[in-house]
């Protein structure tokens, strides 16, 4: 039986299919590839050493997702497909609701024909809001500032409202923080499409020249050195806290919501030093006026899946701007 990973050709669908395969998993991989390269899954088979099987498929085509669950036995799903730029959600809201909420139902009613009731859900900690406060538990107060964030929300409520109509359904809501990192190899990593809008990816691009150099959003914060602070996770730990979320589904307990975070946070020029320090070279900064929308500190306390899945972090930050840093000095165009 093999887990299914939608939007497995991505960034963090890419780290889960080989860790998944290093595990000894059988996975099935679809994606249709808006976002993403297959390349990325040749280099996972060759990372991994196994072929991956996959198809270039739309969520959305339900009669394609028909013929992939009626050719592979499928016993899970782990579903990263989603579009997830929050500016562009904001600019084109049918386009994010279509794809993301849309694409959920249309593969939830295809798992249910097959009968596959297992699900880990790529939730995001935009579903928090604008906290009130730090460190953010699971219990905290829930809401949208975007179409993107409301996309994240509707499809979790949607994921409460089926797992308390039919209780056969096994859900784990996974909610990351800021995911960052990649695989040690330097062979596969994030690759955004134009210019990054996320602090790491810009940082990188910067170190490695394609771009001049950061904008530091916002300086008068009320924090320890006035910029945003943020809870980065290492892509690796957060896609093996998925493979101990889907052990956990394997117990049956129902819907289960975890925050994936490391449970302690660093601001933007921690950042920037810690980059510099990976590259070797300092990176080129000046401070600019906040970002709108931004809040000052989003870390999580992630004791719940500590407690519950016998999860945790344990890839620091030095570790984590190294990975970055050979994946984007061996790939200076990405997969391009
Ligand atoms: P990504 O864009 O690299 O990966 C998403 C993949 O899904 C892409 O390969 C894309 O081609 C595919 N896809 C999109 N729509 C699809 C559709 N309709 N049918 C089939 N494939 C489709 O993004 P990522 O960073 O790997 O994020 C994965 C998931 O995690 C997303 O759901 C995202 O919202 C969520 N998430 C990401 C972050 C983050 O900071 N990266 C944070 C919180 C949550
Ligand atoms: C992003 C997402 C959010 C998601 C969260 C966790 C955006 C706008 N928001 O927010 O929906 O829930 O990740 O996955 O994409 N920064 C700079 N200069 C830059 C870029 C960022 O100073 O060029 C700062 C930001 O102001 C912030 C920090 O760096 O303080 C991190 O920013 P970013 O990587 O965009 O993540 P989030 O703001 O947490």
């Amino acid at each position: 039986m093999a887990i299914l990973i939608t939007g497995g050709a991505g960034y963090i669908g890419s780290h889960a299919v080989l860790e998944l395969l290093r595990g000894g998993f059988d996975v099935v991989v679809v994606d249709n590839l808006s976002n993403s390269h297959e390349a990325a899954i040749h280099r996972v088979a060759e990372l991994a050493g196994k072929p991956v099987p996959f198809h270039k498929v739309d969520i959305r085509d339900r009669d394609a997702l028909d013929r992939v669950f009626g050719t592979t036995p499928i016993e899970a799903v782990m579903h990263f497909a989603g579009l997830k730029a929050v500016g562009e959600s904001v600019g084109q809201p049918l386009r994010y609701y279509d794809n993301n909420i849309f694409g959920t139902i249309v593969l939830l009613e295809v798992m249910k024909k097959h009968g596959v009731r297992t699900l880990v859900f790529s939730s995001s900690a935009t579903v928090y809001g604008d906290p009130a406060s730090v460190p953010i538990t699971e219990d905290f107060p829930l809401s949208a500032v975007n179409p993107y964030g409301r996309s994240k929300l509707f499809i979790e409520d949607m994921l409460r409202d089926l797992c308390r109509a039919e209780p056969e359904w096994q859900i784990a809501l996974l909610r990351y923080f800021n995911p960052s990192g990649a695989d040690p190899s330097g062979r596969i990593g994030e690759d955004p499409n134009g210019i990054p809008n996320n602090l790491v990816p810009y940082i990188a691009q910067v170190a490695v020249g394609r771009l001049p150099e950061l904008a530091v959003y916002g300086s008068d914060y009320p924090t320890r050195d006035g910029t945003g602070v943020r809870d980065y996770i290492h892509v690796v730990d957060l896609v093996l806290g998925h493979i101990k979320a889907l052990e956990k589904l394997a117990t049956r307990p129902g819907l289960v919501t975890y925050n994936l975070g490391t449970g302690r946070g660093y601001s933007v020029l921690e950042m920037v030093e810690a980059f510099g320090r990976a590259a070797g070279r300092p990176i080129k900064h000046r401070l600019a006026p906040r970002r709108p929308g931004d809040a000052a500190e989003c870390w999580s306390d992630a004791s719940r899946a500590e407690r519950e899945l016998g999860w945790r972090a344990t890839r620091g930050l030095d570790e984590m701007c190294r990975d970055v840093w050979r994946w984007q000095s061996n790939n200076p165009k990405g997969y391009a």
